[in-house]
């Protein structure tokens, strides 16, 4: 990929080989058909959004692509290699992070803590091995800070953290420890304004970092933000798929809405 991406347009990461593919999925859920036939490109550098309402099928999308769920038909692959993971812990070690809605934090624990849930670092040997705590704090602290969240304090329990501050703090966690694919399920749906703001600055600092980005929304504003590609869902199939120079906004959100659905309820709503 190296020789490629160096002589290639960095605008145009499509010349190289996406870091993960989607063609043509499939899944059923027993007898009920939640994807049918959804194609999807993830870039190094690039943001992909999938948009699509209520039970469209976005979060089945990413199960698969997190190693939760398996797809029934279609391919998958990373980095150019077909591929069927066996679980969560299969695609984190394939570099593939997924922050979910219901982030998996212990609200008690300092942020540092969280930070490293899982991947403590010791020091000392034998029976002096114990959690480097100093280590942690200031890996914390800088990390959080190179992405440009100055918090007050690294030992203040997660769950006293904004919602935003959260999402944020998973995602420099993710780019930490050396995710390639960053997979966000709806990072913005509880938010107000300004804090979807900051969180979406830092899924763009996560691309600027090289990874490559999944980021589920419902809104055709924030998708179209920071996205470069643009995946719409209906009813599990895949009712769109475009890249950025191809749409507008307006067109976005219009196929979004279902546009002639949406002018009909306008119809319907003028008195
Ligand atoms: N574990 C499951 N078992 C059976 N059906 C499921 C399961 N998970 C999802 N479904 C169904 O599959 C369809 C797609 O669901 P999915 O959760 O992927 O939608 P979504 O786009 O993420 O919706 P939302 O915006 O509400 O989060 C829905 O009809 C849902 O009821
Ligand atoms: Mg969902």
């Amino acid at each position: 990929m190296g020789t490629q991406a160096r002589g290639g347009d960095p605008v145009t990461p499509q010349s190289t080989t996406p870091l993960v593919e989607l063609r043509d999925v499939s899944k059923f859920y027993g007898n009920i058909k939640a994807l049918e036939g959804v194609s999807l490109e993830v870039h190094a550098g690039g943001i992909s959004c999938v948009l699509g309402d209520n039970g469209a099928g976005k979060s089945t999308l990413i199960k698969i692509i997190a190693g939760l769920h398996q797809h029934d038909a279609g391919m998958f692959s990373i980095e150019g290699e077909e591929t069927r993971l066996a679980n969560p812990r299969d695609a984190l070690d394939r570099g593939i992070a997924t922050v979910y809605q219901d982030l998996a934090v212990v609200p008690l624990m300092p942020v540092w803590r969280n930070f490293f849930l899982g991947s403590e670092p010791t020091k000392g040997a034998g029976p002096f091995k114990r959690l480097d705590v100093d280590l942690m704090r200031r890996t914390t602290r800088s990390e959080l800070l190179r992405m440009g969240i100055d918090l007050r304090d690294v030992d203040q329990p997660i769950g006293t953290l904004s919602g935003g501050e959260r999402q944020c703090v998973a995602i420099a966690r993710a780019v930490h420890f050396g995710a390639k694919v960053l997979v966000l399920d709806e990072p913005t749906a509880a938010l107000g304004v300004k804090q979807s703001g900051v969180v979406l600055k830092y899924v763009a600092a996560a691309r600027d970092a090289g990874l490559g980005v999944v980021l589920i929304t419902h809104n055709p504003h924030h998708a179209y933000l920071v996205g470069d590609r643009f995946v719409l869902l209906k009813r599990g199939a895949m009712s769109g798929s475009h890249v950025r120079d191809e749409i507008t906004l307006d067109d976005l959100t219009r196929e979004m809405a279902g546009g002639s659905e949406l002018d009909q309820l306008s119809h319907e709503l003028e008195r």
